[in-house]
């Protein structure tokens, strides 16, 4: 799967799965705008990118800002010229009992994990539809399409909104070749849940069929081949990458 000349944005980027993602991405030959929070993080990965041999833009960004992911994408053009490749992967997770949920907690989740990739792709659409190319992928999970055994409700309730605000992309944007698609991982060792009770990871591991956790360039791998020109037919596709956690 050949990347080279695409140009990709990753949210997140800085660290876990995003990190992999552009780390794969760049190995199939795209050069990366690593737009993450945490802009120290996004320079790591954006240095790793420059070993590759590929270029790597890292941007300070809160997805959740109308501003700062305007000047995110406004500065990936300056730079590369165009953005083929949206990968909406920057998502904030917690393990409060749903009593507990406050207010406050769960408008800055819905914020992040819902309202972000909606402001992104927005966008994002835009210097797509010039060309009229370009694949959006956004990082769901399997608490986005059952409900979650640990994570908040804030969480399972926007990564489900996120299923479908990629779907109507999927419908209302092929028309400018533009394809849109879902990736739901099972629990994936990454920062996110490394602090986790062990019982709950144990837990997880007794219903996942494969019996491990995934690891974020399992995920990485599924990116890259939907952003490939082989997966040129497929579009408003969820998929499953969770070791059988969910088979449906
Ligand atoms: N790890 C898992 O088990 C798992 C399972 C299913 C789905 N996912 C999804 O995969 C994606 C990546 O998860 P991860 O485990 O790598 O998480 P992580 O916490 O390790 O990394 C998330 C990254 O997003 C960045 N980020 C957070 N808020 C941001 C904001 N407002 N704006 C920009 N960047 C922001 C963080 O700085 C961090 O670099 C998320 O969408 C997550 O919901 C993870």
């Amino acid at each position: 799967m050949n990347l080279e000349g695409r140009v990709a944005i990753v949210t997140g980027g800085g660290r876990g799965i995003g990190k992999a993602i552009c780390l794969a991405l760049a190995t199939h030959g795209a050069n990366i705008v690593v737009a993450d929070i945490n802009l120290a993080s996004a320079e790591e990965t954006a240095q790793e990118i420059q070993v590759l041999g590929r270029q790597g833009l890292p941007v300070k960004v809160d997805v959740s800002d109308r501003a700062m992911v305007q000047a995110m994408v406004q500065q990936g053009v300056d730079r590369f010229g165009h953005i083929d490749i949206l990968v909406n992967n920057a998502a904030i997770c917690s393990l409060t009992p749903f009593e507990e949920i406050t207010d406050q907690a769960w408008a800055r989740t819905l914020a992040v994990n819902l309202t972000g990739p909606f402001i992104v792709s927005q966008e994002v659409v835009k210097v797509m539809k010039q060309r009229g190319w370009g694949r959006i992928i956004s990082i769901s999970s399997v608490a986005g399409k059952m409900g979650s055994v640990r994570s908040d409700a804030g969480y399972s309730a926007a990564k489900g909104g996120l299923i479908a605000l990629t779907l109507c992309l999927a419908r209302q944007y092929a028309r400018y070749g533009i394809t849109a698609n879902v990736i739901a991982p099972g629990t994936v060792e990454t920062e996110l849940n490394r602090d986790w009770p062990e019982e709950a990871m144990r837990d997880l591991l007794l219903r996942t069929p494969l019996g491990r956790l995934g690891r974020p360039n399992e995920i990485a791998a599924a990116v890259v081949f939907l952003a490939s020109e082989e997966a040129s037919f497929i579009t408003g596709e969820v998929l499953d990458v969770n070791g059988g956690f969910l088979m449906d």
